[in-house]
């Protein structure tokens, strides 16, 4: 009997293992497809502009298609720059990673999507050091978020992605606050649960309804000795804020010049 139950433990790890690696690349075709939406319409309006300074030789005009394609090809370097980081991102091992620069690149590929579903999204980023993180595992957890705050939100609302550094617990805390319907108190001791869920199934975008999603985020987060908290008042929104830890930087030893050591400065934050 011992013996039957363990052995059905393990198979349910497989399926559960299974079913993660299902997701993921659910979330990587998406992601091709978005991508290659988005950059078509870069190259729209790159072909457009450049037509239109073509016909019209004056200077302002010419200045405006340049202004304009210039910017486009900016959006398409994000783009191309925001797909690269994900694939060379696969590995699990934590490496410093400056988070701002991983939601960037995330969210340029969600743009469409939150558009279609009248989602405004915001981010602040705070100065903060490096987490000491696997890039592709937090990118996983943010899009989990980003997702259930969507599917919070069926009329529309704001998403608020904000990075901060706490200075006394040494971390580095990602928030994502939502203005949607809110989580019950008598529910919140659950939504972590695997297959909890209040979904019916799957939406429009065929997200949705396994109940799985967080417990995916909390045992991500657990693995990097993080925390994941939720805060949430019905009617007015929720903010799930990770808790990551900072990278260390190596300090050069101080009797060295820093200039022998062919060290890179590193800064304590960035802001932007
Ligand atoms: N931002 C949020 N606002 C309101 N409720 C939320 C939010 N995030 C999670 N929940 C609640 O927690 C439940 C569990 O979330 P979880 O992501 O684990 O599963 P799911 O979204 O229902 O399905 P899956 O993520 O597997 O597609 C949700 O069904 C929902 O009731
Ligand atoms: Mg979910």
């Amino acid at each position: 009997m011992a013996d039957d139950s363990a052995s059905l433990e393990r198979k349910l790890e497989v399926v559960e293992a299974e079913l993660r690696q299902a997701r993921r690349m659910a979330s990587l075709g998406e992601l091709v497809s978005t991508t290659t939406h988005e950059f078509n319409n870069v190259l729209t309006t790159i072909i457009n502009y450049a037509k239109l300074g073509m016909r019209h030789k004056d200077e302002p005009s010419r200045d405006k298609a340049f202004t304009k394609i210039l910017a486009a090809a900016n959006r398409a370097e994000k783009i191309t720059n925001g797909v690269l980081g994900i694939a060379r991102n696969r590995g699990h091992e934590r490496v410093a990673t400056d988070l701002a620069k991983l939601i960037d690149s995330s969210l340029v590929l969600l743009e469409r999507e939150m558009q279609k579903y009248r989602i405004l999204m915001e981010v602040q980023f705070e100065p903060a050091p490096p987490a000491l993180v696997a890039g592709n595992e937090i990118q996983q957890v943010l899009l989990n978020l980003l997702t259930n705050a969507r599917q919070a939100m069926p009329r529309g609302g704001r998403i608020l992605i904000r990075v901060a550094h706490d200075p006394v617990a040494n971390t580095v805390d990602l928030t994502v606050r939502d203005s949607g319907n809110g989580i019950p108190p008598e529910a919140l001791p659950k939504i972590f649960d695997r297959y909890y869920t209040t979904k019916a199934g799957p939406d429009a975008s065929g997200k949705g309804g396994t109940g799985v999603g967080l417990a995916a985020c909390r045992e991500i987060i657990e693995a990097h000795q993080g925390r994941i908290r939720v805060e949430s008042t019905v009617g007015v929104g929720t903010a799930f804020t990770l808790k990551l830890p900072v990278a260390k930087v190596e300090e050069p030893a101080a009797s060295l010049p820093i200039a022998t050591l062919g060290i890179p400065t590193v800064g304590a934050g960035q802001s932007r």
